[in-house]
């Protein structure tokens, strides 16, 4: 069954944001030129993805305004790109109750996800180039959930949901477990899980299973660690670059970065940041 649908969960409250995300949702928050979650639609969009479902909540209204079809009397050609975009793509759009976790939301997505393979994507992360195609090219050979990971350096595992794995070839590899954000001595490895997953609709079933864990939120990585037992389960190690908008050295690193390369500002960024020095 071919990869064709995408969810999105952008419900999360964005603490680590805040002032920011006191009066805006963390998945609006712009990134040069577009807010994050563009990013994302867009990259389900050049992956082949044709219906998105955005998974929201409170105070995430303008996620949802952001996703209209413009009505500026004179778009540019950011706003344009966007329309044409909304033309091809169906966005759907559910309201998460109440920000119990990532796996909590993810339940959310059943009656869209009906019996299909779908990719999930967190709103609040930017992949380059598109990692979800890469994944669906992953997953059109094994045909099971594939988690997409990086390498992080060992300090800093107890902020990521971390795989025990075994490598059975260049940058694919069998999952032996899963654990959500370990202290350093409990880490299996440095590959961490950044945001990207192709999951079978039995995750479903294993989420209603989870109990809360960390922080005592429903986590998906423990509803994963279930899934993991009645199927084969693959990590894919993205080799791409990565960005999670939910802290601000993320946010600032890709400000910078896709500031400095861009074609619009790119030039004047790049004497600004000279003169700095
Ligand atoms: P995070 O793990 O960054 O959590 O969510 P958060 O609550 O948004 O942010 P902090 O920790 O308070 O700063 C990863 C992705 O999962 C979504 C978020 O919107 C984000 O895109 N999420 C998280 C939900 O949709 N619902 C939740 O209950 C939690």
């Amino acid at each position: 069954m071919k990869v064709k649908k995408a969810v999105i969960p952008a419900a999360g409250y964005g603490t680590r944001m805040l002032p920011i995300t006191k009066a805006q949702p963390k998945e609006m928050v712009p990134v040069v030129h577009k807010p994050v979650i563009q990013y994302v639609v867009e990259e389900a969009y050049h992956s082949g993805i044709k219906d998105i479902l955005i998974i929201t909540g409170k105070g995430k209204r303008a996620i949802e305004d952001h996703f209209d079809r413009s009505d500026v009397p004179k778009p540019n050609h950011y706003v344009s790109e966007l329309d044409r975009i909304l033309e091809e793509v169906d966005i759907f759009f559910v309201r998460q109750k109440e920000q119990k976790g990532l796996g909590d939301a993810v339940r959310y997505a059943e009656s869209f996800v009906d019996d299909e393979p779908f990719a999930l994507l967190l709103g609040d992360t930017i992949t380059f180039p598109p990692c979800t195609r890469e994944l669906i090219q992953i997953y059109s050979r094994y045909k099971t959930s594939i988690v997409a990971v990086e390498e992080v350096p060992i300090e800093k595992v107890s902020l990521y949901g971390v795989v025990a794995c075994k490598e059975l070839e260049d940058s694919v590899y069998l999952i032996e477990d899963l654990v959500e954000k370990p202290s350093v001595d409990e880490a299996p490895s440095n590959l961490a899980i950044l945001g990207r997953y192709i999951l079978t609709p039995e995750i479903f079933e294993c989420i209603k299973e989870t109990k809360p864990g960390k922080g005592g939120e429903i986590q998906l990585t423990d509803a994963m660690r279930i899934l993991n037992t009645r199927e084969r389960m693959y990590a894919y190690l993205f080799k791409g670059r990565r960005y999670d908008i939910g802290n601000k050295v993320d946010w600032l690193k890709a400000n910078i970065e896709l500031a400095v390369e861009d074609e619009e500002v790119g030039g004047e960024i790049r004497e600004f940041i000279r003169s700095m020095e």
